[in-house]
């Protein structure tokens, strides 16, 4: 870990800034937050546009995707972007596998042999490592990555997960692993406008719930068949006795109890 470019191992703003990313131009970082989801969106809705990120050291009232909560203790990477993609307002959803793309494409970099569950997930061996929260907020899609970094799995309170230091045996180094995000969430970006079939071509590479047998709770109901597709924009089409499904929004459970 690069002591210069960090305090305490966490990364100082103008390190992130000197990145250079248009993605994180104005750069705050915080010891402690209830969530930097809520802190990017009081921003937008103070006036702040594309290029604002925020982090936090410590979320203290993390938020998941479904109103579950996110737990952040130090060590991980608790990030949110202010973005104002080039994609017409009917087509901001394809900002979430855009990151999810960019996401697995970071650790592979990193060495990490991460998967997509649909819609965002990111696994490693079936165990989650990353969540990623695409909220609306006026003109802006607010874009919160929760990465288990630097911690152990029993410190995320989830029996699920698993974490980069558990993967690969030792720490990272969260400004290069920022950087790589970064880097490879503006070239997914840029694609998801003109090119989304290339995006989701190499989110179907990275998937891991294709082929499956799987559950998909969604709020109208759950929904059981097998993972067949995805949509030209990015839905999963499910398999049912009753026909194909098109589902927008949910859970992913494999049937077979683990995930893959
Ligand atoms: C999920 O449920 O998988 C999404 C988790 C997203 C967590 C991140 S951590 C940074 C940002 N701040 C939050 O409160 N949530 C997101």
């Amino acid at each position: 870990m690069d002591e210069a470019r960090t305090r305490g191992g966490f990364p100082e703003r103008a390190s992130i800034e000197a990145l250079g990313s248009p993605l994180a131009r104005r750069v705050e970082v915080h010891g402690e937050l209830p969530s930097t989801q809520e802190r990017a969106r009081e921003l937008v809705r103070a006036g702040a546009g594309h290029g604002t990120a925020v982090l936090a050291r410590v979320q203290s009232g993390g938020r998941g995707r479904r109103g579950r909560r996110w737990v952040s203790p130090p060590g991980g990477l608790w990030m949110s972007l202010v973005l104002r993609p080039e994609l017409s307002p009917g087509k901001l959803h394809r900002v979430t596998p855009a990151a999810a793309v960019a996401g697995a494409k970071a650790l592979w970099e990193l060495g990490v042999e991460a998967r997509i569950k649909w819609p965002n997930d990111l696994l490693v061996g079936g165990r989650k490592v990353c969540g990623i929260l695409a909220e609306g907020e006026g003109p802006c899609v607010v874009l919160g990555l929760g990465l288990n970094a630097n911690l152990d799995p029993e410190e995320t309170g989830s029996p699920g997960a698993t974490t980069l230091r558990r993967e690969l045996g030792r720490d990272v180094d969260l400004v290069r692993l920022i950087g790589l995000l970064l880097g490879r969430l503006e070239t997914e970006l840029g694609r998801a406008g003109e090119d989304f079939g290339a995006v989701l071509d190499d989110w179907r590479a990275l998937d891991c719930t294709l082929g499956r047998r799987v559950r998909v709770r969604r709020f109208g109901g759950v929904v059981e068949g097998v993972a067949a597709d995805l949509t030209s924009e990015g839905a999963l089409l499910l398999e049912t006795p009753a026909g194909i499904v098109e589902v927008f929004e949910g859970e992913v459970e494999g049937l077979r109890g683990d995930f893959l």
